[in-house]
């Protein structure tokens, strides 16, 4: 049997500030398969990024993975050395980040940054071979080959979105990561990104895993999605069930703030309060203070996930089945 991509079993990550330690990260499990669509959802601060970055290994200090294990392949990429971890950065798991210019080195022609690349992966490659696949890739990604030449700052921020995108592929990794890839885009660069996104994913055969804060954007270009709150996985399932069977008070709040075109007489409703602050998290479920279907117990203990029907799993003490409880 061919081994999963990925599976991500209880990890856990935590920040240790001087301000105290905050869990950002809380024992969240997942897998991905082969050219599957992950989303992962979830307002500002519940630690969609600090997921991503720690799939890689690359949390900023202090930072740090405190539990779980990282099954890629096979390999519990915890336990590689820092060598072989960044053998697996780029050329089996690559990285889009939301600010192009946080990546490209404003000094440094686009096609430099794909020769490094290339060359610091395999260092037989010489510069032209190198020069020539970038200018494939630009292709790829709907920029002209001549394009090498400039350097960041002369490029759009959806072209230089697009230039990530072909940084991102150019090893042929089996899954990329991409981080709010189009906030910083206005909607009509957003749309052609993610599709640019979606394209190269089935040209490349890939996983992806897309992180953003706005659900719409999950129903629409993926296959399954975490819904991420205050550090934790409250719910996770295919979007059928997402959309159609949400099971968290939560993940029925973030529906219900969508415009939805279909439903001309819909309210919209936000979802009252703010998440918590992690330094401090509330006792019992993190999000009862703000749940409209919260009883006794979501004050008193933590509900833990449990799996409602094959693939869908929220952490609700109302999906709490006999037998599951805890103590
Ligand atoms: N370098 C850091 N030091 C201390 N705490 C951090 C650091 N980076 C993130 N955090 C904390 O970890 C939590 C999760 O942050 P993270 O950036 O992963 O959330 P996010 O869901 O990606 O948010 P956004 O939608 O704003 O990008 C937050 O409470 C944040 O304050
Ligand atoms: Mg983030």
């Amino acid at each position: 049997m061919e081994k999963q991509l990925l599976a991500v079993e209880g990890l856990t990550v935590e920040y240790w500030a001087r301000r105290g330690r905050v869990r950002a990260v809380d024992s969240v499990s997942f897998t991905l398969d082969r050219a599957e669509t992950l989303g992962v959802v979830g307002e500002s601060g519940s630690g969609k990024s600090t997921l991503g970055l720690s799939l890689i290994r690359l949390i900023p200090p202090p930072g740090r993975i405190i539990g779980g294990h990282l099954w890629l392949e096979g390999t519990d990429l915890l336990k590689l050395r820092e060598e072989e971890m960044r053998n697996v950065r780029g050329r089996k798991i690559a990285f889009v980040f939301q600010d192009p210019m946080t990546s490209l080195n404003p000094v440094k022609k686009i096609g430099e940054h794909f020769v490094e690349l290339i060359r610091t992966h395999e260092p037989k490659t010489g510069r032209e071979e190198a020069l020539r696949r970038a200018e494939k890739l630009l292709n790829d990604v709907g920029i002209q080959s001549e394009r090498i030449n400039d350097y960041p700052h002369q490029l759009s921020g959806g072209m230089r979105q697009r230039v990530m995108i072909a940084l991102s592929i150019a090893l042929n990794p089996s899954i990329v990561i991409a981080d709010e890839p189009t906030t910083a885009l206005d909607v009509i660069v957003q749309a052609k990104i993610l599709d640019l996104l979606k394209n190269v994913q089935n040209v490349y055969a890939m996983a992806l895993i897309l992180i953003t804060h706005d659900l719409s954007i999950a129903l629409e270009r993926c296959n399954k999605i975490l819904v991420m709150y205050a550090g934790q996985m409250v719910e996770y399932a295919s979007v059928e069930n997402i959309y159609n069977k949400p099971q968290h008070p939560y993940t029925r709040g973030l529906l219900k703030s969508i415009p939805n075109i279909e439903l001309a007489e819909q309210k919209l409703e936000a979802i009252p309060g703010s998440p918590p602050d992690l330094l401090n998290p509330p006792r019992g479920c993190r999000f009862w203070p703000r749940c409209p279907s919260s009883i006794g117990k979501c004050r008193e203990r933590e509900p833990q996930p449990v799996e409602t029907e094959p693939g869908h799993f929220v952490r609700c003490f109302l999906h709490e089945v006999a037998g599951n409880e805890s103590n």
